[in-house]
């Protein structure tokens, strides 16, 4: 140990003794600081301290424009000598690599840290304080660092184009919430988003596609705007996004995609691909069969964009995408299949493990990493590949057992391209259903992972794919809010969502005044209706501690909703109720119940509902309210991955019947089909049941088909019903290979 770093050690250690002395009472929830995420460790001696004015010191090593813009124009923070500091950083090796312990005492404010992320750290904390709690400043030590050494933000500029200023807004939310890898997404079908000097067609054709699809994808008819749309970022726009992102402590992940979501790169180069004709940039979304063929033209193409790119790029990984790649091209190309032959491969998969893993060698040959999404895994995975999984956990898991590293970052709880609310003036989204609760309550590491695989888990990501977002606000929206939730799920030890919500209340504030464009949901209403259980239906809400919720039937009077009790939901109605605290209210949620014979039966499935798309329960396809008739994710619509939806209801005694009705959603982007038949059977002692009606071809030009079945005449005590899941998508349909989704509700019977 030098001179230098041992007094440094001394002094902060000095601190460390001074203050773990002091401490009278202990608030270790963070409560009034309102840092997010929440740090590990805060003691309060509950004392104010005396600083009224912050004059920080900026050693050498830690100038940087960032600091200045992260107090801003605060009268309150003076930049000063050393001498007259009363902000002061000292050096701490013991520390972790990202740990920091910031102590603001009586008349002077000490960060220590190991290093300058951490410093960094210890500075972004104390503005928070500034900014969220405010003078006089509380006499308080906090000692911190992160869960998870990998804490990611992914960015998609390819189906909509992002500025450099823009970039660079994004940045500054992750380093105010700690975030520390941009995973920026810069190749896709519709456009190629980095200059590569060497292929001058990627800035002059790749770069910009002839029209935009209008709406969402399962929209019919499919409408184009007619407007040339696109952009590219300079090799000197890229190296000023990463010099501002390395500033603060954020690395730069680049995704060059391969071997599909290539169209637009073959637009300019088709000897990319492996049939002889024209490409054009995409126009719409979902997946693409034109992608790179495995041939030595592409090899080389590659190659030299990677050289390109690594001179940009100083981090360690270069994810090299491996997602969504359709095989049909080189199924039909003589080519490939010599390949295969040649190469003694398996099959296509086979291939593209091929064309993974000799990428891979390249990239290894310069020094760097890849990462690829989890589909990388078929096939054989790649000897040093990262996996990124997408797709659920599965795919995580499988690439720990075998000692490959992870990032996380499950549809179900990272997508921040999901819809955030039930509410209908929601804006268009992709589907599913994220909202703040559940990036919170989200823990990267699988409870099933075996205690020596965790370590491979490095941490987790949520991803922006922008499809529906054609404007920056739309990024603030969509993200904005879910990241302070994700920020403590991969950097707090210790979480408490009801801990959570005062602070996020005041940091929406913050980014509001700012001018961003926050999603606030916390007062909008998510319902709990039980039904399915032979009883009446009732409904309650779940609700923020203190909030209270007003409600009202067929516009009759307003009443106080008693929240100690769930509601019975006695007649039909179009029941309206809204939620609130201290005049901050959510969105009114509008309820149309349509009561008939099975909301008060029992209700027994087949299958299970997926874990994501399993609403309130069995109850929810019969509980009289309808699932929208745009969204599929929520609390009423029934999603079945693979597996037929099926179900007996038990009416309790022997019923007349006259008509029973079913609603699938359609969603063919998002591999949601129409089931291949509908059959319903009767039965009165609910073991031997006879077929009443079954229903083949079931079509529909919208996103919801109604079939409608009169049995009229039937008597029963039990119906079943059997809607037979699409199966496994075929070639050349979206979701190829994968099996079908099958959603339902409502099962009305009458
Ligand atoms: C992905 O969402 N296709 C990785």
């Amino acid at each position: 140990m030098n001179i230098r770093i041992f007094l440094m050690t001394w002094l902060a250690m000095t601190v460390i003794v001074s203050c773990t002395e002091k401490p009278k009472r202990l608030s270790e929830k963070n409560q009034g600081l309102n840092i997010i995420p929440a740090p590990n460790n805060v003691q309060s001696s509950g004392t104010p301290s005396d600083i009224s004015q912050l004059k920080i010191f900026l050693a050498v090593d830690m100038k940087s424009e960032y600091f200045t813009q992260l107090f801003g124009d605060n009268k309150n923070v003076s930049w000063v000598t050393q001498k007259e500091a009363n902000v002061q950083y000292r050096s701490f090796p013991e520390l972790e690599k990202e740990g920091y312990r910031l102590e603001i005492k009586k008349d002077s404010i000490i960060i220590s840290a190991s290093g300058k992320t951490g410093m960094q750290y210890g500075m972004v904390s104390l503005a928070q304080i500034l900014a969220h709690h405010g003078f006089p400043l509380p006499q308080v030590v906090i000692e911190d660092s992160p869960k998870f050494g990998y804490r990611g933000m992914h960015l998609d500029v390819g189906r909509h184009f992002f500025s450099v200023g823009e970039v660079k807004k994004y940045l500054d939310y992750m380093a105010y919430y700690k975030f520390n890898n941009f995973h920026w997404h810069l190749t896709e079908d519709q456009g190629w988003r980095i200059e590569i000097k060497k292929y001058p067609k990627l800035q002059e054709v790749a770069a910009y596609r002839k029209e935009t699809l209008i709406g969402h994808y399962n929209d019919e008819p499919q409408k184009y705007d007619g407007k040339r749309y696109g952009g590219f970022y300079t090799h000197e726009e890229v190296k000023d996004i990463v010099a501002y992102a390395t500033a603060r402590n954020i690395n730069v992940i680049p995704e060059i995609e391969m071997p599909g979501h290539a169209q637009a790169a073959l637009a300019a180069y088709p000897e990319l691909g492996c049939e002889n004709k024209k490409y054009e940039v995409a126009t719409k979304w979902g997946v693409f069969e034109d992608v790179f063929c495995p041939n030595e033209v592409t090899f080389k193409f590659l190659e030299d964009v990677i050289d390109e790119v690594i001179t940009l790029f100083p981090g360690k990984y270069i994810h090299i995408g491996g997602d969504e790649c359709p095989k049909e091209a080189w199924k039909r190309s003589a080519f490939c299949q010599q390949l295969i032959k040649k190469e003694n491969l398996k099959d296509e998969h086979g291939l593209q493990s091929y064309f993974i893993q000799r990428m891979e060698k390249y990239i290894n040959s310069k020094g760097k990493q890849i990462i690829g999404w989890d589909e990388i895994l078929e096939g054989g995975l790649a000897p040093n590949a990262t996996v990124m999984s997408w797709r659920g956990i599965e795919g995580g898991i499988a690439a720990a057992r075998q000692n490959h590293d992870v990032i996380m970052t499950p549809g179900t709880h990272c997508y921040f391209d999901h819809y955030q609310s039930e509410s209908p003036d929601e804006p268009l989204a992709i589907g599913g259903y994220t909202t703040v609760d559940k990036v919170y309550s989200w823990e990267p590491i699988p409870d099933s992972l075996a205690e020596d695989k965790r370590k491979y888990i490095l941490g987790g990501q949520s991803n922006l794919w922008s499809e529906y977002i054609k404007e920056y606000s739309g990024v603030e929206y969509m993200v904005y809010a879910r990241g302070m939730a994700m920020s403590e799920a991969l950097w707090s030890r210790k979480k408490d969502y009801a801990a959570f919500l005062p602070r996020y209340i005041s940091h929406n504030d913050y980014w509001k005044a700012k001018g961003a464009n926050m999603a606030f949901h916390l007062y909008d209403l998510k319902p709990v209706v039980k039904a399915g259980e032979g009883k009446p239906v009732t409904i309650s809400f779940v609700l923020p501690e203190g909030a209270e919720i007003q409600y009202s039937a067929d516009k009759g009077q307003t009443k106080k909703m008693d929240l100690t009790n769930p509601l019975v939901l006695a007649q039909s109605g179009n029941y309206n109720f809204v939620a609130g605290k201290n005049g901050r209210m959510g969105k009114p949620f509008n309820l149309l119940f349509e009561q008939h014979l099975g909301t008060t039966a029992t209700i027994t499935l087949e299958n299970e509902a997926a874990k994501q798309y399993s609403g309130n329960g069995p109850g929810s396809i019969i509980n009289g309210i309808k699932g929208s008739d745009e969204k599929y994710g929520g609390t009423e619509w029934l999603g079945f991955d693979g597996l037929d939806a099926g179900g007996v209801l038990d009416f309790g005694k022997s019923s007349e019947l006259n008509s029973i009705s079913f609603r699938f959603f359609k969603g063919e982007g998002q591999w949601i089909y129409l089931p291949k038949s509908v059959e319903v059977f009767t039965s009165e002692d609910g073991k031997t049941f006879t077929s009443l009606k079954k229903v083949n071809d079931i079509k529909t030009d919208s996103k919801i088909a109604g079939i409608n079945l009169d049995i009229k005449g039937a008597k029963a005590r039990y119906l079943k019903f059997v809607a037979s899941n699409y199966g496994m998508i075929p070639e050349g349909s979206q979701g190829a290979g994968h099996k079908a989704w099958l959603f339902v509700d409502e099962v009305v019977v009458n």
